[in-house]
């Protein structure tokens, strides 16, 4: 701005005096007296930014503190409620969500809070029949949220009847939200003995004392100010009802029928015990958004489920403040900012028991900013002690962009810098910058961090993805233990409070209830990461954090704790254990992923389609045929896993997928070459379809099929042909016929030799991620005996151009009795001794053992083609007439 005013003023004088007609004397003064002056501001100017000379601090603004609850009533109300009862035991940890409608805003809402406390649910629209309620003994659902109460209100008799036994009969509580009428002032609600006022405006919002719904909520706290929307309230005598807050009218938007005076308080939210038909409700007067709706609803799910839904009252708290030498000149922390980071720490500390500012560093940039700004680099470091560190490589380099051995000489280059100026580096835990080779994973990344810093904790935003937020989740990869990390919505660029994006009520609402309180609400865990400059300038990090714990301690009675990275991470996974396994995506899929991907990697060597399995079925011989296709190309062999690669399955999806990669060639022409896998063992494991999709989302999968009976003895033939022991020792009968009271490793042997038989459910679970049209069913007894035509029909399937006529490829081999591919006109090349062995035909008893035992599989299978609209083979028409083998 300066500089811009200046040469204006300037340029117009010159101009001005460039323009007269006589140059005096008098005026070229005037000129030399004016040009030295402005350089002489300009220095100083350049001096103060340079230098940090007397450079004009704004004040950073006090923490927010807004709490009403009598602290001394506080305490003695601040009893840990334990939710927990034995009817919680005969449920389920689910919640049934009743829509109006599956893309419903109001239901949107709550399935993403449920989703962020990960809580399972189930999403029913509310004009259609239940779903199935139990399972065997017990309840599948342990609390019902509708939507719209109104609806639960309305529902038609027999969907009702049968909810309200459910729920007294299980013990499972009903919340519900309850929408304005248009035109409608109130409701006497027929058998609720209550009437509900709709269309009200509310403002301040008093909690209950004494209620025992109460866990993570504070009692009695007082909310000051216009509610947001229009509210319904609630009126009733009846004892079983108990409001949990009170509010007052803001403005009556109708003339009220029910007469009562403006200032006596109203019932936005009410709980009813269940005295009057033993169901417990919870129903709220207004949607999610009001912020402390979210609050007491997890409190409603805590109580309504009998303690099933109870989240942990402790809450982790981790702020990094990464990059703390890196930062231009006049942005940097001074003293007196370091010496407010200390004070503030010693404040969290108070509400955070353990508390510490977690600092990463990168040496190179140690004194690089003013005379005022290095003071304050070297007071951190005065201070190192009372801080946890880690370190990053010398410079701020992204990782992915470079190999291991530079990046290991890097973050040697800055542990040296830490060794010299005694830095404590102890924490196991280190950052990327820009989350550069964290996810997607860059190898060399993990290796150096291993051998450089012991590394054994990381934190990133970006698995599986940036957005949502709420879906962020963890990882372990190679011994590396990646948190989820989540926003504090500050940036390397948000200096000033006045300057804040959406202006400072937008971070002052976050804090408030809004984004920021809710994260530390819904994770017990919470991992933040902040930078340098949002310690100097305005100090916001200290404003938002001391805030933000502030109103935590004055809405909640979460416990905030601090732990050291290793320990956290220890403690996440132990309470996430389902998270430990990561989930590969395609970083291709992803601009994000994409840009801190490796630029010499491509997504090219992922395949285009899968040949699943299952065992025994003609896998191989497909996967022969298939690559005898001038354009598909198979996965290179495997040496440890009889050829097939076997990623999606076992420990070979730890090694990530630059090792799955590794196995695929480059394609000569990306559109026209085709690359697929085939492992046999995909079709019937349980992670394989989740893990496939994940990563291969518009995949082709083919799957072959054959009578499951012969599969069964086709696959216990090629245990015995391995020296299996087991079924070396046993007939075929003992391994089909074993009960669970046999050795384990004969039952071990029956499962293996009969689940993937169980075609329809396998194929289910594979039909829960990829749509119907991304699945082609062979008939294995066609490939055998026409493997032309499924050649052609599977041509046609994945669009294959060109189209190969195979009928000049393959032929029928007497000696064989097999198809085979054609070496030249005398001689065919067929597959090996262990593909179509002789052995002896299956006895009778055996056959008609499998035949009952497949029986109900083979029915669900024929249904489940049906559905498919594909056409069900020879053999399975056979095995349901009742035909014999
Ligand atoms: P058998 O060896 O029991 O006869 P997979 O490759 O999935 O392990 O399947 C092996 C089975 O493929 C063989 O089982 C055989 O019946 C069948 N098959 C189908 N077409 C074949 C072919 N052209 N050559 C050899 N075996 C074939």
């Amino acid at each position: 701005m300066f500089w811009r005013s200046s040469f204006i003023v300037l340029s117009n004088i010159c101009a001005r005096c460039f323009c007269l007609k006589r140059f005096t004397l008098t005026k070229v003064l005037l000129i030399v007296i004016l040009l030295s002056v402005i350089s002489t501001i300009v220095s100083i100017s350049f001096l103060n930014l340079r230098f940090g000379i007397a450079r004009q601090r704004s004040k950073p603004p006090l923490p927010l503190s807004t709490c009403r609850l009598n602290s001394t009533i506080s305490r003695s109300l601040l009893k840990r409620v334990n939710h927990q009862s034995k009817a919680g035991r005969h449920l389920g940890d689910r919640v049934l969500v009743m829509v109006e409608s599956q893309y419903s805003k109001a239901g949107t809402k709550i399935t993403h809070l449920l989703e962020a406390i990960r809580v399972e649910y189930k999403v029913e629209p509310t004009g259609k029949n239940l779903p199935t309620l139990t399972h065997l003994d017990k309840g599948k659902f342990s609390v019902v949220i509708f939507e719209n109460y109104n609806k639960y209100i309305t529902m038609d008799k027999w969907n009702r009847q049968l909810l309200d036994k459910y729920c007294s009969e299980y013990n499972v509580g009903i919340i519900g939200f309850v929408p304005s009428k248009p035109d409608i002032i109130s409701d006497n609600v027929p058998g609720f003995r209550m009437v509900f006022e709709y269309g009200m405006k509310l403002q301040d919002y008093k909690l209950n004392m004494f209620s025992d719904v109460w866990r993570v909520t504070k009692a009695g706290q007082i909310y000051e100010g216009r509610l947001p929307g229009e509210w319904t309230v609630f009126h009733t005598n009846h004892s079983t009802y108990e409001p949990l807050a009170y509010s007052k009218k803001q403005t009556q938007k109708f003339s009220v029928s029910i007469e009562e005076d403006v200032n006596k308080p109203v019932v936005p939210v009410i709980y009813d015990h269940g005295k009057y038909d033993k169901i417990k409700r919870i129903i709220f007067g207004s949607a999610l958004r009001f912020w402390l709706h979210r609050l007491i609803l997890l409190d409603s799910l805590s109580i309504l489920s009998n303690g099933k839904l109870s989240m942990p009252l402790e809450r982790h708290i981790q702020i990094d403040i990464d990059d703390i030498f890196v930062g231009r000149e006049g942005i940097r922390m001074c003293v007196d900012d370091v010496e407010a980071l200390v004070t503030t720490q010693e404040t969290i500390k108070q509400m955070v028991s353990g508390f510490s500012f977690n600092l990463g560093f990168s040496g190179r940039y140690y004194l690089h900013g003013s005379y005022e700004e290095d003071a304050g680099d070297k007071k951190l470091l005065e201070y190192r002690d009372k801080f946890w560190w880690f370190g990053h490589m010398w410079r701020h380099e992204q990782a992915h962009k470079f190999d291991e051995p530079y990046i290991t000489l890097a973050m040697q280059q800055n542990s040296q810098f830490a060794k010299e100026n005694n830095i404590p580096v102890k924490q196991n835990y280190a950052v990327a910058p820009h989350h550069s080779g964290v996810y997607p994973i860059h190898e060399p990344l993990y290796t150096a961090w291993r051998n450089v810093w012991d590394v054994k904790v990381t934190s990133t935003e970006e698995y599986p993805r940036l957005h949502p937020a709420w879906r962020r989740r963890g990882f372990i990869y190679k011994g590396v233990m990646v948190l989820p990390r989540q926003t504090c919505g500050l940036y390397t660029h948000t200096l000033f409070l006045s300057d804040y994006p959406g202006g400072r009520k937008h971070l002052d609402d976050s804090i408030k209830g809004g984004e920021l309180f809710q994260i530390i609400l819904f994770n017990p865990i919470s991992v933040f990461m902040t930078h340098m400059s949002n310690y100097g300038n305005d100090r916001l990090a200290l404003y938002t954090f001391e805030s933000v714990l502030k109103f935590i301690q004055c809405w909640t009675n979460l416990k905030l704790l601090a732990v050291p990275p290793l320990q956290l991470a220890l403690k996440y996974f132990e309470m996430y254990p389902e998270e430990r396994d990561p989930i590969w995506q395609n970083p291709c899929d992803h601009k994000r992923h994409l840009s801190i991907w490796s630029t010499n990697k491509t997504c090219e060597k992922l395949p285009n389609f899968l040949v699943i399995g299952p065992q025994k079925t003609g896998t191989t011989a497909l996967y022969t045929f298939l690559g005898m296709h001038p354009a598909i190309e198979s996965n290179f062999n495997s040496p440890d896993t009889f050829e097939e690669v076997q990623f999606f399955n076992g420990n070979n999806y730890y090694h990530g997928i630059d090792w799955y990669m590794e196995f695929f060639p480059t394609p000569k022409n990306t559109t026209s070459t085709y690359l697929f896998e085939k492992s046999a063992t995909y079709f019937d494991n349980e992670v394989v379809p989740r893990r496939a999709f994940a990563l291969l989302p518009r995949a082709k999968i083919i799957c072959i099929l054959i009578n499951p009976s012969k599969r069964a003895y086709s696959w216990y033939q090629h245990m015995r042909s391995h020296e299996d022991p087991t079924a070396l020792n046993y007939s075929f009968y003992d391994v089909i016929t074993a009960t669970d009271i046999d050795p384990r490793k004969l039952r071990e042997l029956r499962n293996r030799c009969l689940n993937p038989g169980m075609y329809a459910q396998h194929l289910i679970r594979w039909l829960d991620y990829y749509p119907s049209r991304q699945l082609f069913i062979v008939d294995g007894e066609q490939l055998k005996n026409d493997p032309i035509h499924v050649m052609h029909t599977i041509q046609r399937f994945l669009h294959i151009d060109p189209y190969f006529d195979y009928s000049q490829f393959l032929r029928f081999d007497p000696k064989k009795g097999f198809f085979c591919q054609v070496v030249s006109e005398d001689r065919n090349k067929c597959l090996g001794k262990s593909k179509g062995r002789t052995y002896p035909p299956m006895n009778k008893e055996e056959q008609l053992f499998l035949k009952q035992y497949y029986q109900r599989h083979n029915v669900a299978l024929s249904k489940l083609l049906d559905k498919l609209n594909t056409e069900v083979p020879a053999w399975l028409e056979e095995e349901l007439r009742g035909g014999d083998e």
